[in-house]
């Protein structure tokens, strides 16, 4: 009965945040032993020790002290009917063969194509940007990003990692869609729809849903990847995966860890800028113009390496809204964690869970403004010296992922496409602004005006 009072605590009566900063009140410690939804019947024990300051949440990112077995969505696992019978690289843990496979294959594709990366996703996002001008023409000054970057975010992605367009294959413009459902289906036990909760969580809490119902639209993104990544697919089988195993893991690296974290990443660094203002849209011209100049009009990996602020906004972005807010492992041995104040002795065998937006805006480490949007907080020495407490990607963000480990592979590639992001922007335009409300998983940004850049490099 206790974790059914708090799944509905977490998804109705509190919500997330509220949900963990109550407990850390009622405890009087950062270090709880609480429950975590879906609980009954779906997660056969919904217990865990929460980690949540940015002391104790990095014992998450140690493999001699955590396993990662089977915790991607903690204390449950969707079936495996979902991903083509296999278990994927995000449920393995490094110590089985598979997952250094599957990540060596992620790393040769997103290297072999680092340079179709910035051009792709240029001719992608200025066409969003001239279907946003003219919408706001038609519109009475208003235009909704999240939709159009879902179909231009699936476009890029496929054509950035595969060379491939989705909407030019069979799939036309469907696959945003069929990818929502089948997200839909994996997660539902840890999201809401904002239904009435007497509907919403005997049908999305209780029971999984039945895979039968999506395994048409898999059907269809499968037969994507298996023809669009026939490359990427022989590459696999050198690596000693088998295509079809690698077909799945491509298909969930690209449409749940990259389509599924773009989709969240983008309207969420568009709302933080908005609602900055113009002071920092003029700073952020003046940067991205001046790199773009210096590197001869072209927007290459050079000059967003130089854009100091740009980055920061991003890194900014990504701290105060991680996309991906839950992480799980298992103590491998018993331990003794640190917060900032005590020491905890957790069992062998105990989960362990660390809510990111609570680490990672720790007013130990980032001060009184933790829970504001400062876009140059990460500018300067002093600055990045606070790069280690950004954890988005299942580490530090001084740290980079390598084969054997569980930090987002794609941790570079989401960087340079943040930075594209508000390089595309501000190359058109000298300011804009948007409303901003709330969407499923993250914001929901409404242009409402931009404004046409009047000088600038020409650029190729
Ligand atoms: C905003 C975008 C993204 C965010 C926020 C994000 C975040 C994360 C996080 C937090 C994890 C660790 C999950 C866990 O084990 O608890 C992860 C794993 C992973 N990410 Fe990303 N990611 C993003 C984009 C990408 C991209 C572009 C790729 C493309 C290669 C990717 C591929 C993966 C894979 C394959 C894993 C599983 C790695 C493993 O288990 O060894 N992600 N990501």
């Amino acid at each position: 009965m206790g974790a059914l009072r708090d799944r509905l605590d977490f998804f109705y009566f509190q919500g997330q945040d509220k949900y963990f900063e109550s407990r850390i009140d009622r405890n009087g410690s950062t270090v709880v032993r609480i429950n975590v939804p879906p609980g009954p019947f779906m997660a056969r024990d919904p217990r865990v020790v929460a980690l949540l300051d940015a002391k104790s949440f990095p014992v998450l990112f140690d493999l001699t002290k955590v396993e990662k077995k089977n915790v991607v969505t903690g204390t449950f696992m969707p079936p495996a009917s979902l991903t083509g019978g296999y278990r994927i690289c995000s449920y393995l843990d490094p110590s089985e063969p598979t997952h250094a496979k599957v990540r060596k294959l992620l790393f040769s594709i997103l290297h072999s194509r680092n340079d179709a990366i910035i051009p792709t996703f240029r001719s992608n996002f200025s066409a969003l940007f001239a279907t946003i001008e003219s919408q706001l023409a038609q519109q009475g000054g208003k235009a909704e990003f999240n939709k159009p970057n879902e179909m231009t975010s699936f476009d890029f992605i496929g054509e950035a990692y595969f060379g491939v367009r989705p909407s030019a294959t069979d799939l036309g413009n469907g696959g945003p869609t069929k990818a929502a459902k089948w997200i839909l289906f994996l997660l539902h036990p840890i999201v809401t729809l904002g239904l009435p909760m007497f509907i919403e969580d005997p049908l999305l809490h209780t029971f999984h849903l039945p895979p039968f119902l999506v395994s048409g639209d898999y059907k269809a993104l499968y037969n994507y990847f298996y023809n669009a990544a026939s490359q990427a697919l022989d590459t696999a089988e050198s690596l000693g995966l088998s295509r079809e195993e690698a077909c799945h893991n491509l298909l969930f690296a690209t449409i749940l860890n990259s389509y599924g974290g773009l989709k969240v990443l983008f309207p969420g660094i568009l709302a933080n800028v908005a609602n900055a203002g113009q002071k920092l849209h003029e700073k952020l011209v003046a940067e991205i113009r001046a790199a773009v100049a210096e590197a001869g009009g072209k927007v290459t990996l050079a000059a967003l390496e130089k854009m100091e602020l740009t980055k920061s906004v991003v890194w900014e972005s990504l701290r105060l809204d991680p996309p991906v807010k839950f992480q799980y492992g298992h103590a491998k041995t018993d331990l003794q964690i640190e917060s900032h104040d005590s020491v905890f002795q957790v069992n062998k065998g105990e989960m362990l869970f660390g809510y990111q937006p609570c680490a990672t805006k720790d007013a130990r480490v980032f001060g009184p403004t933790a829970k504001e949007f400062v876009g140059d907080r990460f500018v300067g020495e002093e600055g990045r010296k606070l790069l280690k407490y950004v954890y988005w990607s299942n580490g530090r963000e001084t740290e980079s992922p390598g084969v054997n480990d569980k930090q987002c592979p794609g941790k570079d590639f989401v960087l340079v496409v943040g930075k594209l992001l508000l390089v595309e922007l501000f190359l058109r335009y000298d300011t804009f602004s948007a409303d901003v409300g709330k969407e499923l998983l993250g914001v929901k940004v409404v242009f409402t005006g931009v404004t046409k850049a009047t000088s600038g490099p020409a650029t190729e």
